[in-house]
């Protein structure tokens, strides 16, 4: 028998990305209205919050598995009995704090995530917002010839460079899967969403190394510009975590920043990412 449907109502939080989602408990299982309403509202405001929810490892990949399938990160651990599961930690002691780079999740691989749900179990008692950018808008605000120019050019990701490399530094030191490899991607500057058919800007600081057939040099320049054009603070949403709070985001379309101002206390969120399919 299909579950009964909840009560859902979307508000959005800003005019350009989020939105927070009430009248929904994560815990239960979802009617298939629920579920497209959800699906919905993330691809209509890229990144969806929900508040004080209450779920197990194993309720949270009951919930992201109505979206997609769970995929493992590369680099850290999961959970022991849930792999799917990234324990996303800093601790008092720490300074560096994981993914604490604008960025979209491991677009180094081939096939990067669709999406990542990040659910919040320990938080400092202030700060440890993240920040979401719409990287549409970071497209269609660009001047016509620069898109066209952008449109032609193909991106070298790497999980190499070294500011990201640095932000997973503690958690590979105390967790990691021994995977050593360099992970290299090459995806388009430029991508289209497959689910809206809208174009995305899709380099980040992260990752993003140079332009395939350009030096470095060459490309540096291009990408600065690039990486301040598209977190301008009119592309941007800040989510602020209590305990219980969800955030499902959209790799392929938004970007996303993990304020790091809470030195001595501890943060501690579950996250899992959705398989993707490759760019185009
Ligand atoms: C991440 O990049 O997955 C971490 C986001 C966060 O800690 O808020």
């Amino acid at each position: 028998m299909n579950a009964p449907s909840q009560a859902i109502e979307v508000h959005p939080v800003t005019g350009g990305i989020g939105a927070e989602i009430s009248g929904v408990d994560i815990a239960r299982e979802l009617s298939g209205e629920n579920v497209a309403k959800i699906r919905e509202a993330l691809l209509d405001h890229l990144v969806i919050f929900l508040r004080d929810q209450e779920i197990t490892p194993e309720q949270q990949i009951a919930f992201v598995s109505r979206f997609g399938e769970p995929d493992i990160y590369p680099f850290v651990k999961g959970l022991e009995d849930y792999p799917q599961i990234t324990p996303i930690l800093k601790l008092p002691d720490e300074t560096v704090n994981f993914g604490g780079i604008w960025h979209s999740d491991t677009v180094y691989l081939a096939e990067p995530p669709m999406g990542t749900v990040l659910y919040a179990k320990e938080l400092p008692p202030m700060g440890g917002d993240t920040l979401f950018a719409n990287q549409y808008q970071a497209y269609e605000s660009l001047s016509a010839p620069f898109r066209d120019f952008l449109d032609g050019l193909t991106a070298i990701n790497s999980a190499a460079k070294g500011s990201a490399a640095a932000t997973r530094s503690d958690r590979v030191a105390d967790g990691g899967t021994g995977r050593e490899e360099v992970l290299e991607s090459e995806h388009p500057v430029v991508r289209t969403h497959p689910e809206t058919g809208r174009k995305a800007l899709y380099v980040n600081t992260g990752h993003t190394v140079r332009f395939k057939g350009m030096t470095e040099a060459e490309s540096t320049p291009i990408l600065d510009y690039l990486y301040q054009h598209q977190i301008k603070p009119e592309f941007c949403c800040r989510f602020v975590w209590s305990p219980g709070s969800v955030a499902f985001w959209d790799n392929r379309c938004s970007q996303h920043y993990p304020v790091n101002d809470y030195h001595g206390h501890k943060r501690l969120l579950h996250r899992i990412t959705l398989k993707g399919d490759k760019p185009y």
